[in-house]
């Protein structure tokens, strides 16, 4: 008999099929996020699960869930996951790393240059046929080129992101748990330095953290005011390492020039007072969104949860 596993959310129907060769498929075709109760009671009987950042899987869950043997997250990052609780029930639990760094760090770039120069802010002032004449001084923005990037987080996403600063000739600035090498800071051209130094003197801070307990809101609003008032921020990593309210307010006292975000705390729901602020690029989680990218996501997810319950070309193979 095949084993039993659960997809979450909607995923590419080829991959859906592939599944369906190795294991007995439920899948979730209303694709909308569920509450724990639900996703429980889907699970029912189900030794393996594809699930999405959006699906909380904690100790509560798993005392539920006796016959469970692996959690193969699609994404990146797993803070929708209680590993500790995981690993104590021997459950195997893995996500998708490598495969989409560099669509996210393309993303990270495209935040920062919309943000810095006033892309959507200027678009949507056009579309609502204000614009009239040229002047000198219309969406004056803040140069990106020679300027000082500062990189909260330096994994492999971070170090993306500093690899295409090169071509813009900035300085690059890193705060991080740990050091890099000495060599990999090296070939970076990366100082590492104090959180405090970074959000002093990063003229464009990009946040490419993971979110757990010690990071929740690391930027609020005491760590705002000791950004310059000519700076922007991106979050790439997730909602919630930024205090959203705390933003929207130093955005709209002008202690900071411009914000970029592709995550929010509570998403898909936008803290309010973001919506109101004219000087921030706000998209809806979208940073590894590319049909290559998403592809391999999906096909890595699948690929570990074969090897994780044993079967196929992939057993055997360690998951991701
Ligand atoms: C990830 O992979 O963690 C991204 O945020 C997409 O969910």
């Amino acid at each position: 008999m095949k084993p039993r596993i659960f997809v979450t959310r909607a995923i590419f129907p080829d991959v859906l099929d592939r599944l369906r060769t190795h294991f007995d498929v439920l899948d979730n075709q209303e694709d909308t996020p569920l509450a724990s109760d639900e996703f429980v009671r889907r699970m029912a009987g189900r030794q393996g699960v594809l699930s999405n950042t959006s699906d909380r899987i904690d100790a509560a869950i798993i005392a539920q869930l006796p016959e469970l043997k692996a959690v193969c997250n699609m994404a990146v990052g797993y803070n929708n996951l209680d590993v500790p609780a995981l690993t104590a029930a021997g459950i195997v639990a893995t996500n998708t790393p490598d495969i989409l760094t560099e669509s996210t760090a393309d993303f990270g770039w495209a935040l920062l240059m919309a943000t810095a120069r006033r892309v959507t802010e200027s678009e949507h002032w056009l579309r609502a046929g204000k614009w009239s004449k040229w002047s000198y001084d219309l969406f004056l923005g803040a140069d990106v080129h020679g300027r000082t990037l500062g990189i909260l987080g330096m994994g492999r996403i971070g170090q993306a992101i500093a690899r295409r600063a090169a071509g813009f000739g900035m300085t690059i600035l890193y705060h991080n748990r740990s050091r890099l090498d000495a060599a990999i800071e090296q070939q970076l051209g990366a100082r590492y330095v104090s959180k405090a130094e970074l959000l002093q003197q990063a003229d464009h801070l990009m946040l490419v953290l993971p979110y757990s307990a010690e990071s929740h809101h690391a930027i609020g609003a005491a760590e705002l005011a000791q950004m310059k008032p000519t700076a922007t921020l991106v979050n790439l990593a997730r909602g919630g390492i930024v205090d959203d309210a705390a933003l929207a307010a130093a955005l709209r006292e002008r202690k900071i020039f411009a914000a970029g975000l592709d995550v929010f705390e509570g998403e898909p729901q936008v803290h309010p007072d973001l919506l109101t602020v004219p000087n921030i690029v706000l998209t809806p989680h979208i940073a590894s969104a590319t049909e290559a990218t998403r592809r391999g996501m999906a096909n890595l997810a699948a690929d570990n949860l074969i090897a994780a319950l044993g079967l196929g070309p992939h057993a055997g193979k360690p998951p991701t």
